[in-house]
C-alpha cells in the first residue's frame, strides 16, 4: 500500500479548512492511531468498501477514513452519532469542507437503534467509538458484529479506556462479548484498541433470531 499521499493527523487536524477543537483537545484522534488504521483498512482502499461509524464527534476518524481508506468512487461511509457532545453542526460543516460529503451519511440516532437503520451482514468495517460506559459498549459491539460482513471488520476504539462512564468502563464489556462469541471471530490487534475479524463462516450467525 502506498501511505505516501496520505495526509498525517496532525496535517488533517490543523487544516485551516477543517475546525476541531474539542478533538484537539481531548486528543481523540492522534497519529497512533492513524498508523494502526494504515496498517488493517489497507485492504480496502481503491476498492468499493462500506464503513460504518458509532461515534463521529467532529469528523475526524471520519473525514480521515474517507480521504485515505475510502478512496474509491463508490465507498461509502455511515456515520451513528446521538450529539449527546454537540458537536453535530462541526460534523456537518467538517464533512462539507472536506468535499466528500456526498459519500457520507449521518444518522442522528442513538447507536442502539443502529440495526432499525442498516441491514445485518452489511458492512466491510464498523468503528465503534461511541459511549464508554460498559453496557452501551456491549450493545454497541455486538450490533457492530451484527451489521459487520462475514469476513469484515470490527475496530473498538478505548478499550483500555480507564476513566469510569457510569461507574464502569469498556473493557470487561469487550471481553465479555468476545467470550460469548468464541471461535465465530479473530482478534487481529489488542492493544489500547481491540480489532477482530468477523469469521467468513459466520454468515448464520449474523440473522435470525439467534443473533449470537
Ligand atoms: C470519542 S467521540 C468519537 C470520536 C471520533 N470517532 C473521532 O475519532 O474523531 C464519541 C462520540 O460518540 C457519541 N456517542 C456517545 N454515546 C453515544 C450513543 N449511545 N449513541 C450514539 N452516539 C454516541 C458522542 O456524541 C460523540 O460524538
Amino acid at each position: 500500500m502506498n501511505v505516501d499521499r496520505s495526509p498525517t493527523s496532525p496535517e488533517l487536524i490543523d487544516d485551516p479548512r477543517f475546525s476541531f477543537p474539542q478533538t484537539r483537545r481531548w486528543k481523540t484522534w492522534e497519529p497512533g492511531r492513524e498508523r494502526l488504521f494504515l496498517k488493517l483498512l489497507g485492504e480496502f482502499r481503491d476498492r468499493p468498501a462500506r464503513f460504518l461509524e458509532i461515534g463521529s464527534f467532529e469528523g475526524a476518524s471520519a473525514i480521515w477514513m474517507l480521504r485515505n481508506v475510502l478512496t474509491h468512487p463508490e465507498s461509502r461511509l455511515t456515520c451513528v452519532d446521538n450529539d449527546k457532545l454537540g458537536c453535530g453542526r462541526q460534523l456537518e460543516a467538517n464533512l462539507a469542507a472536506s468535499g466528500l460529503s456526498s459519500k457520507a451519511k449521518i444518522h442522528w440516532i442513538n447507536s442502539h437503534d443502529v440495526r432499525k437503520h442498516v441491514p445485518d451482514n452489511h458492512f466491510d468495517f464498523v468503528y465503534v467509538d461511541g459511549s464508554h460506559a460498559a453496557a452501551n459498549v456491549l450493545f454497541d459491539v455486538v450490533n457492530a458484529y451484527l451489521i459487520c460482513r462475514p469476513g469484515g471488520l470490527v475496530g473498538c476504539d478505548d478499550y483500555l479506556f480507564e476513566l469510569p462512564e457510569d461507574g464502569s468502563v469498556p473493557k470487561p464489556a469487550i471481553d465479555a462479548f468476545l467470550q460469548l462469541v468464541g471461535d465465530r471471530v479473530e482478534v487481529v490487534h489488542s492493544g489500547y484498541q481491540l480489532w477482530f475479524r468477523k469469521r467468513a463462516d459466520a454468515a448464520a450467525s449474523g440473522s435470525g433470531s439467534s443473533p449470537i
